[in-house]
């Protein structure tokens, strides 16, 4: 028979074994947008699969998809029982800059009750949490629960592959509630359940001047500067106040009532504090709204990166033959990636000088997305959260995308649950990421009381 008293007993003696096991996981470099690791890649679909297997889950599998391959597994306790899917990617971004890195990134460290190492955070110990949860019900009578899950490995990439593989598998992803923990709390005091998270258009433009770097004195003053022109381009996209100039942008942008923006404002989230996690002089964003909202339920345009013409050490004298940059919208609900890459492509049309060629690429993403507060699947995870840090959780939109979400909604209907026990200051996607053990062995113990109490009493 199952036993709560027991699995809990089981996960806080063995917290070493799970970080040990965390260790393990981010040693491998899982960076999913390098080719240079498409091995590693499959090392850590093979080690997840392996983890399955040894819990006892009864089937597991590498599920192959045009990209990289998700793990799947499923540990069934009996048909009347319900169903919970864990989602999870066993990505992780790029580690450059590396040289800002002051430990190795795929030599995880502990240190001052934080794990260092890229994916620490985002999202291996997420993974690793839930594992740990799960594991120590299976070790103490069981679970109360049919349990699932979906590793992928190109979340970080915009999950390209993914809608294909789910259509396709769908029948084995039947579930009554998904338990997605990538997305993270508001404060280590702050359990925090996500019901928002934005989309999102990443686009790659391109500017094309002359066939090759030219002399920019044998032709500077008769040929254009691609690198210019872009620059141009960029800046007119967002105005001093920062409403984002595409023609139509905020066409299908709702408004947010009265009473979401007062319960937005009563979140535990200081401009103060906010300042001093990004490390900038000053906060700047699109006017008229307050920062939670400007994060959560407005959409943005950055840049992600530029390139042109010579950047290496001293100078050469040259006008750079193109010049690119990588920029990206995060996006709200009802706006729809294809119809942004078309306002992009008309902006560029009607702002372009007829001196050079472009072209704009199209990388993935996906639409934002809105989960029901009211599922039971919720009302399960607010009471463990609040059990274990004796404060009811805070209801948040994250600014982050996670594009599975969406897609869970459309091709299998199912609605998922978005928490974690990742913080702002782990500095994910970032130099130095890390992840706060304490915080961490919390959302262990929140996750096994989520399975009982999503398992007892609660109609789905
Ligand atoms: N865990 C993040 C998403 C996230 C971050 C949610 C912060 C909530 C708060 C996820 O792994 C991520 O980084 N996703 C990418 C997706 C993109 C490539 C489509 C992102 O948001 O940049
Ligand atoms: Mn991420």
């Amino acid at each position: 028979m199952p036993n709560k008293t027991e699995a809990l007993l089981y996960a806080n003696e063995n917290l070493p074994k799970f970080k040990s096991d965390l260790e393990d996981l981010v040693k491998i470099p899982s960076v999913s947008t390098d080719p240079n690791h498409t091995t590693d890649i499959r090392k850590t679909a093979d080690w997840l699969k392996s983890k399955l297997s040894d819990l006892g889950f009864q089937e597991t599998k590498i599920i192959e998809t045009d990209g990289h391959p998700a793990v799947y597994g499923s540990y069934q306790v009996g048909p009347n029982a319900k169903t919970v899917l864990i989602y999870g990617h066993y990505d992780v971004q790029p580690a450059d800059p590396i040289d800002l890195w002051k430990t190795e990134p795929f030599e995880p460290i502990i240190k001052d009750q934080r794990m260092y190492g890229r994916g620490a955070s985002d999202m291996k110990g997420q993974i690793i949490a839930s594992l740990a949860a799960v594991e120590s019900m299976l070790k103490s009578g069981g679970a109360p629960v049919n349990i699932k899950y979906i590793i992928e490995g190109e979340e970080e990439i915009g999950s390209p592959n993914l809608a294909k593989a789910l259509e396709k598998h769908a029948d084995l992803l039947r579930c009554d509630v998904i338990l997605n923990p990538d997305a993270g709390m508001i404060s280590p005091t702050s359990p925090t359940i996500v019901y928002g998270l934005r989309g999102l258009a990443y686009f790659e433009i391109i500017i094309k001047g002359p066939n090759r770097d030219l002399h920019s004195g044998m032709f500077g003053g008769i040929v254009q500067n691609p690198a210019i022109v872009l620059s141009k381009l960029i800046a007119g996209m967002v105005n001093e106040d920062g409403v984002i100039q595409l023609p139509g942008y905020y066409d299908s942008v709702e408004e947010l009532s009265l009473e979401e923006r007062t319960e937005l404002s009563r979140l535990p989230i200081k401009d103060e504090d906010l300042k001093e996690q990004t490390g900038a002089k000053k906060l700047h964003g699109e006017i008229g709204y307050t920062s939670v909202e400007r994060v959560g339920a407005r959409p943005t345009l950055d840049v992600n990166g530029m390139l042109s013409g010579f950047t290496g050490k001293g100078s050469k004298t040259i006008i750079p033959a193109w010049a690119m940059a990588k920029v990206s919208m995060r996006l709200v609900p009802h706006q729809d990636p294809k119809v942004v890459h078309q306002q992009l492509v008309t902006y560029i049309q009607n702002n372009v000088p007829d001196t050079v060629e472009w072209e704009v690429i199209q990388h993935a993403g996906g639409p934002a997305a809105i989960t029901n507060r009211e599922h039971p699947g919720v009302k399960a995870l607010s009471e463990a959260l609040e059990e274990i840090w004796h404060q009811k959780p805070f209801f948040k939109r994250e600014g982050g995308s996670i594009p599975v979400v969406t897609e869970m909604q459309q091709i299998i209907g199912t609605e998922s649950v978005l928490s974690g026990f990742g913080l702002p200051g782990d500095n994910i996607h970032s130099p130095n990421e890390s992840l706060h053990i304490p915080t961490w062995e919390k959302g262990i113990l929140a996750l096994i009381l989520f399975f009982y109490n999503y398992a007892g009493g609660y109609e789905n």
